[in-house]
């Protein structure tokens, strides 16, 4: 069901309370190091403040603890970043519902833009506190979400704030409307055949979105380290690798309902030292025969031929989590391949958030796919088929 955006609400002289997601990776030195969800968010904010509009943004940024280290999660980086690809300067308020944010709210002049300050640096934020909401509520005239990456999330910002504007306009962004038309309405009609790719390092991350899916899909390819946990399943030698034991059980559960459609590596290309991958011994290994004394790190060179034969007749595609250590050649070699085939393809491709997101930009794919989400924890909620209620309650189209 398609959901009213910013575009289609009269924002002149009106004031716009959006919740994004700015969770940023930042380094040591404060500085951002991916600003990809900034630059996500910049279409719904310049549909406004072009149109004459006033914009508030409020976001979390990790996950902070209430403690002496909680500077480190400041936003003011974000609102920097901002104004520079605005080419206008951004102000910043340095609380969210305190003296500073309300002063500079209502200084607010048609076109421009404030940050507020960490939502989670007041403890309402994850409690969903209705007070707290009412207040950052009775900034504004509107609400907008495009804070796709939080929207699996019922905090404050998210539910209760939206709540709270009950009688005011309250939409989507550019970015949720895109996520869900993918995520949510590409799969519940996919073109045929529908592959999904899942990696990562843990099957327990991942079980929901495989039953999920192995009622929708039509093949499932397993990668990363999870692909040990199934072979362990399957009686197969797994050295050193990353293994989860206590899900085996759940692994052989997966694998006995699954019909055939679940694909496992063929070959492993497993190293002796995690902290030397490009110096240490290296070598690729029929799967469920990795050495004692070595640990698998990529998918093999022939699971990569198979997986990308069977992407290449794909008609929609969705990938989620990496198919070995791609951050660290040459054990980027299967999610490359991967990345390549699925590039190839004409199928709908959509990459879920987090790792793949990363790893498809980093390797240069990103153009080459239909879609890349921008979250991680919320795309896999949605290919677990679970509802949003930050969704839910905002205004039908
Ligand atoms: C994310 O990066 O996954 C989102 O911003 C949500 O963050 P959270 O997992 O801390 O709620
Ligand atoms: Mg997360």
């Amino acid at each position: 069901m398609a959901k009213k955006t910013i575009d289609q609400t009269e924002v002149q002289g009106k004031t716009v309370l959006m919740r994004v997601d700015f969770n940023v990776p930042l380094n040591d030195q404060g500085e951002i190091t991916d600003d990809r969800r900034v630059r996500m968010a910049l279409p719904s904010i310049e549909s406004v403040i072009k149109r004459g509009g006033k914009v508030i943004l409020m976001s979390h940024l990790g996950r902070p603890s209430g403690g002496e280290g909680d500077k480190k999660y400041s936003l003011k980086p974000t609102a920097t970043r901002l104004g520079e690809l605005l080419g206008s300067p951004v102000h910043f308020a340095t609380d969210t519902v305190g003296a500073d944010a309300t002063a500079k709210a209502a200084e607010l002049k048609d076109g421009e833009v404030l940050v507020l300050e960490n939502l989670r640096f007041n403890a309402g934020e994850k409690k969903g506190d209705a007070e707290f909401a009412g207040k950052l509520a009775a900034m504004a005239d509107i609400y907008c979400n495009d804070a796709f990456g939080t929207c699996h999330r019922k905090d404050a910002s998210m539910v209760a704030v939206p709540e709270a504007m009950a009688g005011k306009p309250r939409v989507v962004g550019h970015l949720v409307a895109k996520e869900i038309q993918y995520l949510s309405d590409a799969i519940s009609k996919p073109g045929r055949p529908f592959v999904a790719i899942l990696g990562g390092a843990k099957v327990s991350d991942k079980i929901n979105v495989i039953n999920n899916l192995l009622g929708i899909c039509d093949s499932i390819l397993i990668g990363g380290a999870m692909a040990y946990t199934f072979s362990l399943a399957q009686g197969g030698k797994v050295g050193g690798s990353l293994v989860e034991k206590d899900k085996v059980e759940l692994a052989k559960e997966l694998l006995a309902k699954a019909d055939g459609k679940l694909h496992l590596p063929v070959d492993t290309h497993c190293g002796d030292d995690f902290g030397n991958i490009a110096g240490c011994n290296k070598k690729v290994v029929p799967a469920g025969e990795i050495p004692d004394d070595m640990e698998g790190l990529d998918i093999g060179p022939e699971t990569s031929k198979l997986y990308a034969d069977i992407i290449k007749n794909a008609k929609t595609i969705v990938w989620n989590g990496p198919m070995g250590v791609f951050e660290k050649p040459p054990m980027d070699a299967g999610t490359k391949a991967v990345a390549q085939a699925v590039a190839d393809s004409d199928a709908v491709s959509i990459i879920g958030g987090g790792d793949s997101a990363a790893a498809v930009d980093q390797l240069g794919f990103a153009d080459q796919v239909s879609h890349v989400s921008t979250g991680g924890g919320a795309s896999l909620a949605m290919l677990e088929g679970q509802a949003f209620a930050a969704v839910d309650l905002l205004d039908e189209a």
